[in-house]
């Protein structure tokens, strides 16, 4: 069981350029395996879970096991590769209504996971201490630079009111830090209040990193099983990361997507008929846009939810200018979260007299109705000349969302290969920025901030 990749609606000559991607696609795996590709020094990611990730996972549930506080919250503060992960993971596998859920009985629930410092909106910030001043809240403040002006803003915000509320010393313990191994801001600031810290790996840049503690830590303390994440991922790598892989998936989505670019389609769209994979989608528009868009390439990745934006977006797809490529996120068995082995599911139910005319869906699950609105939405974009293509996974679990994260990372670090960039560094983030120094009069920024000044 793993990660399939079917090409059935992809037009015949991309499937044959594909073809004759599939050796250059194996060769840019061999590099990313033996670190000799751009970037090599960050291919940490790779086999992460065989490598340390197991480890660290034992290690991390070893520590939540023996936390001295209680807490009824996990607040996560960080931006981009910092938090995005975790949320992909954590709103897949959660409850969506979880913090809405009573905390005991029937409906008791998992910690939820909350975010800040991946916006800069004051009206944000204070909505989400409104809500901490509820709850008995952790937070685990991350950042790989220890730089970064969102995710240190608002961790200045709420370290001030963790330590008004519970004091210097119980906020220390409610507070763990997750960042460079040595340097950086929030190193010294861990250090300085004695925070529990946790280091992010050097060869690891932040997009790559969930698998690592950075997404490892708020995951266990939310109680979700972080062992069966890795092992789940380790399952993808164990198949990439000896001998030949063949026709891996992985690489095969790589070169199929590369055949599309070079047909010269724009814009690769993921599209799921499952609400909980939001952020697994914003998770992969990182992954892919900041890894391949630069030196004026790349495909712009965007998100679909479906059947919510075929009422908004559809039509554009359909009938609009022919530079996208589309790939749809598939889960065979959806389900609901939960549930203690009990089924839960839904049937269309019967109505007297058959007024809206659902007659002849009765006693189908709502599942088939969405599989069948999916189907027929691929067979219609293919029709309307968007290349589709699907991405599987039996069901949703630790496991498989683990396997996906493994599948994604590997097809990114080689479609970056097949298109010539080094996959690894986003050079395009520093320009905003330095602007923002500027205009805010950092140290050291001042002769920009004057520049820009003048331009207004
Ligand atoms: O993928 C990346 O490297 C970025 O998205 C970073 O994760 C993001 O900019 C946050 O950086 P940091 O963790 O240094 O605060």
């Amino acid at each position: 069981m793993s990660v399939s990749c079917d090409a059935r609606f992809f037009p015949a000559e991309l499937k044959a350029s594909a073809e004759t991607l599939a050796k250059p696609a194996a060769e840019a795996l061999y590099a990313i395996r033996d670190g000799s590709c751009a970037g090599g020094e960050w291919t940490g990611w790779f086999d992460w879970p065989r490598k340390s990730g197991e480890r660290l996972a034992a290690d991390i549930k070893e520590y939540i096991g023996k936390l001295d506080v209680y807490y009824d919250l996990v607040l996560v503060i960080g931006i981009g590769g910092s938090y995005l992960g975790t949320r992909a993971v954590s709103e897949a596998l959660s409850h969506s209504y979880g913090i809405a859920l009573g905390k005991a009985g029937r409906h008791a629930r998992r910690p939820a996971i909350v975010y800040a410092g991946h916006h800069l909106s004051e009206a944000g910030l204070v909505e989400l201490l409104d809500l901490l001043e509820e709850r008995q809240p952790i937070v685990n403040v991350i950042s790989k630079s220890g730089t970064t002006t969102e995710p240190a803003v608002a961790f200045r915000v709420v370290r001030h009111y963790m330590e008004k509320r519970f004091g210097k010393a119980e906020s220390s313990r409610r507070i763990i830090a997750t960042t460079d191994k040595s340097k950086g801001a929030l190193r010294r600031l861990a250090e300085e209040a004695h925070y529990k810290t946790f280091d992010v790996p050097d060869d690891v840049g932040g997009r790559f990193s969930v698998l690592t503690a950075v997404g490892l830590v708020p995951l266990a303390l939310a109680t979700l099983d972080i062992e069966r994440l890795v092992s789940g991922a380790d399952e993808i790598f164990r198949a990439l990361r000896e001998g030949d892989p063949g026709d891996h998936p992985a690489l095969r989505y790589a070169a199929l997507r590369t055949a599309a670019y070079r047909s010269g389609k724009k814009i690769e769209l993921l599209a799921t008929g499952e609400p909980r994979l939001q952020y697994l989608i914003e998770w992969w528009k990182q992954l892919f846009g900041e890894s391949e868009g630069k030196d004026g390439k790349g495909l712009f990745t965007a998100g679909l939810n479906y059947t919510t934006d075929l009422h908004s977006l559809g039509q554009y797809v359909q009938d609009g200018e022919r530079i996208l490529l589309e790939t749809f996120l598939e889960v065979e068995q959806p389900g609901g979260e939960g549930g203690a082995g009990v089924e839960r599911r839904i049937r269309v139910p019967h109505l007297q007299g058959d007024a809206d005319g659902l007659g002849y869906l009765e006693q189908r699950f709502l599942g088939e109705v969405n599989a069948a609105a999916l189907l027929g939405t691929r067979l219609a974009h293919a029709d309307g000349g968007v290349p589709c293509l699907q991405l599987g996974v039996p069901r949703l679990d630790e496991r498989t969302i683990g396997q996906l994260i493994a599948f994604f990372e590997t097809a990114c670090g080689v479609s970056g290969a097949l298109l010539g960039v080094n996959p690894y560094d986003q050079p395009g983030v520093e320009a905003y920025k330095k602007n923002l120094f500027g205009l805010l009069g950092k140290p050291g920024f001042e002769d920009l901030g004057a520049t820009l000044r003048r331009r207004l």
